[in-house]
């Protein structure tokens, strides 16, 4: 379906009302390869738009937004305790999730009620209480928006990092990503290294992917608001990797500051801890708000526009360089 001068408030999780000029949407990976062959990639400009739960318009898009619609998950092979299974890039992530977890395969659980669709994912390599996407992706599958050709990304080939793949950079903007294969396994290897999710499993009896998802979505549910009631894009920033120089002059300050060891072998300390330490957890700025649980996250509380929530958070960001001399990284993708 093709849509003209259309509003994409329902289309971005901070509810911000701007237009696009065209919106296609896609059900079936065919009509999506037809479209682009059709199309100069020169003469186009293209946006592709999952869940928009990770992107903040500043105004209106005067191009084409390709929001991606396949369904389907599928079970594609078994090897010993494998299960390779492939979703649809428009499946709702929490629903792929879900289906696993019910299925008893192991190893998306800790990334249960993370917002958006499975397409994102890759794209971002989404992650949460010590699990990344990253770890579980067999392949992914895309259309390219040149010239409509299929290709299938190894796992080494898209180049996940944190919260980072070649859909970032090289490749951004390039391809549309149409379904993503997981390996996941009925005898997995859990994850429960992230702060209290051992103890909290032990206060419900038993380890099973049941209740890791149940721990995961009560600690999501307490902290961080949900985007049906308030506007957000969940963490703003990314958690900046520290120099050694760096982290031992802000300790002497504050000995107590939180710092966990990056996948690199790099100090990551929390955003959310630096934000809270100027002073703009809770704070407002008309309808554009920082977050009163998780400083990390910036709300649109109802009309904020995404100029005005861009604002705040170059404010934040000018803040925590002056106090700690650190520059925080943009996770929202700002457009
Ligand atoms: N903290 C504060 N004040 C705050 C927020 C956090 O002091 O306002 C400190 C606390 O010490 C807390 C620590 O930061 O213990 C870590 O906080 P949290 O567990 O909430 O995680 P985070 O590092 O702020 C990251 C991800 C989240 C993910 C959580 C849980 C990034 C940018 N964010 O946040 O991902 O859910 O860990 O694994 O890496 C997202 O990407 O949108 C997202 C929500």
């Amino acid at each position: 379906m093709i849509y003209e001068k259309i509003s994409l408030k329902k289309f971005n999780t901070f509810g911000i009302n701007v237009k696009a000029d065209h919106l296609a949407t896609f059900k079936i990976e065919d009509n999506a390869i037809h479209f682009f062959r059709q199309r100069k990639a020169s003469e186009q400009k293209y946006l592709v738009l999952g869940g928009g739960s990770n992107i903040l318009f500043t105004g209106d898009y005067h191009g084409t937004i390709i929001h991606p619609e396949m369904e389907g998950i599928a079970m594609e092979g078994k090897k010993g305790n494998d299960i390779v299974i492939s979703a649809g890039a428009g499946v709702l992530w929490d629903k792929l999730v879900e289906s696993a977890v019910n299925n008893g395969l192991g190893g998306l659980e800790n990334l249960s009620l993370i917002h958006g669709h499975v397409g994102a994912a890759a794209v971002q390599n989404i992650g949460a209480y010590g699990a990344e996407v990253k770890d579980v992706i067999e392949r992914v599958r895309a259309i390219s928006l040149d010239d409509g050709t299929v290709r299938e990304f190894s796992n080494s080939e898209c180049k996940f990092g944190y919260r980072d793949s070649i859909f970032k950079n090289e490749l951004k903007g390039k391809y549309l990503i149409t379904k993503i294969y997981f390996r996941l396994s009925t005898q997995p290897k859990l994850c429960l290294e992230y702060g209290s999710l051992k103890e909290e499993l032990s206060l419900l009896g038993s380890i099973s992917l049941a209740n890791i998802r149940k721990i995961v979505i009560s600690t999501r549910q307490a902290k961080l608001p949900d985007p049906d009631q308030i506007g957000n894009a969940g963490s703003f920033f990314k958690n900046p990797i520290v120099p050694d120089a760096i982290l031992k002059e802000i300790q002497k300050k504050h000995p107590k500051i939180p710092v966990f060891k990056d996948r690199s072998g790099g100090d990551k300390i929390p955003a959310g801890w630096l934000i809270e330490q100027c002073g703009w957890k809770g704070k407002r700025i008309g309808d554009a708000g920082v977050h009163e649980r998780q400083a990390l996250v910036i709300v649109n509380y109802g009309n904020a526009t995404g100029v005005e929530l861009l604002d705040l958070s170059e404010k934040i960001r000018k803040s925590v360089a002056d106090n700690f001399g650190i520059k925080l990284e943009r996770e929202v993708e700002v457009i």
